[in-house]
């Protein structure tokens, strides 16, 4: 459907159909652009052109747009606050998971629901002002990472389901078991992997030095409100820095897991460069479970709309590691790059409801030959190479500075459009 908007509300994701004044006008060369950066969109604004006619049935519409990243401000309520609704997420059963069997589904329940219980009684321990031992704390990460190593995919998908008087306890399971299962992408040493669980299962252990009231607050809080809540990473930090056995990493994670690449997180405000890997790490994977959970006035996200729109956060995360951990859960966004396995590159098309690690992909280049092929549409799961996603790949690595318009043209061409042609191929 063509929908005549204003250029100030266009959204990343859009497919422009046509501009005001014609595309004589437009900065742009093509006759028709799926938006997929900010600039694109500062460039129409820029050319002075007042509306734009989209097509939702080629791209998302107003009410779908991905946003901008959040003001710094908001993120305490994307990731700090506790969920006012009863209702669990994704309580639909997944396909690949009944296919899978119950087994390992129960033991990831069981496993959850005990690690659950355990965070909850450490939890009030500190609310009572006992310290944390991390040799009692051990048990717990081992046993959720032997979940995570038997099947990741049913561990992540059990703690994602979240009631209000549980957040805060399986947040920090979640979090445990999304750094470990990083961790291990990114090939890290076990020693390592289990230490970062820990960091995970601990990150938020400051919220405990914050009021009940303030976490569970529906709506805006008021400034002052926010800084109290801000205040939890360095309270956290200094809760750990008094207990027994905990080590270098956990305290890293706990206190610069709300820093950003650019600086503008807190509390301490550092860049990129001055972050660690694993502040780097637990800072995607806080976010990720946090908007993927419910919210007191929010749906939300399903894991593919998560992963699309904290990718368009620019200056939030480290793009490099946002990439692998996409990887790690094998949940590939909506327009992200991939490889098949029969050394084809294609580009998430939608994502599947049933299945969030099978996605519909339209396959558009030939490794080997160096080629365009023409467009294919596959369906992605089932087994067969031509049907398997192998890993993220980046645009501009195979094409350059012409990745943007070869994007586009891949997600918006019809299916049959693409004559092979030689491509020149990125170092
Ligand atoms: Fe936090």
């Amino acid at each position: 459907m063509l929908i005549e908007i204003a250029t100030k509300d266009a959204r990343l994701g859009m497919y422009v159909h046509a501009v005001e004044g014609g595309w004589l006008a437009s900065p742009f060369w093509r006759s028709h652009l799926v938006l997929s950066k900010p600039s694109e969109i500062a460039k129409l604004v820029k050319a002075g052109i007042a509306t734009i006619t989209i097509d939702t049935s080629k791209g998302v519409g107003p009410a779908q747009a991905a946003p901008p990243a959040p003001p710094v401000d908001d993120v305490p309520a994307i990731a700090d606050r506790r969920v006012a609704s009863e209702d669990a997420p994704y309580s639909g059963p997944e396909r690949r998971l009944r296919k899978r069997g119950s087994s390992e589904l129960d033991r990831a329940r069981e496993t959850v629901e005990r690690s659950k219980e355990a965070v909850s009684r450490m939890f009030a321990e500190v609310r009572m002002g006992n310290a944390v031992d991390a040799a009692d704390v051990s048990p717990l990460v081992d046993e959720i990472a032997e979940s995570v190593a038997r099947d990741a995919t049913a561990m992540l998908k059990v703690t994602r389901l979240k009631n209000k008087d549980e957040y805060t306890y399986l947040h920090s399971v979640a979090v445990c078991a999304l750094m470990i299962n990083f961790a291990r992408r990114l090939n890290l040493p076990e020693d390592e992997v289990r230490d970062l669980g820990m960091a995970g299962l601990l990150h938020d252990i400051g919220k405990m030095s914050v009021p009940s009231a303030l976490l569970d607050k529906p709506g805006a809080l008021e400034p002052g409100e926010r800084s109290v809540v801000q205040s939890h990473p360095v309270k956290g930090h200094q809760l750990l820095s008094e207990s027994e056995n905990i080590s270098a990493a956990v305290l890293d994670v706990c206190l610069h897991h709300h820093e950003r690449v650019d600086g503008t997180g807190y509390p301490e405000r550092l860049t990129g460069e001055q972050l660690s890997l694993h502040a780097r790490m637990s800072a995607i994977c806080d976010v990720y479970d946090a908007v993927t959970s419910n919210r007191p006035y929010k749906r939300p996200w399903s894991p593919s709309e998560a992963l699309a729109r904290m990718r368009s956060w620019e200056g939030h995360f480290d793009p490099a590691l946002f990439a692998i951990f996409i990887e790690s859960i094998g949940i590939y966004p909506v327009g992200g790059l991939v490889r098949m396995g029969d050394n084809k590159l294609a580009v998430i098309l939608t994502a599947n409801d049933e299945d969030p690690t099978a996605p519909r992909v339209r396959c558009f280049y030939d490794i080997p030959a160096q080629a365009m092929v023409p467009h294919r549409d596959v369906d992605t799961g089932g087994g067969a190479s031509h049907r398997t996603i192998l890993r993220s790949e980046r645009g501009e690595h195979w094409f350059g500075d012409n990745w943007s318009a070869i994007h586009a043209q891949v997600q918006a061409g019809p299916v049959d459009d693409a004559a092979p042609r030689r491509t020149a191929v990125g170092a």
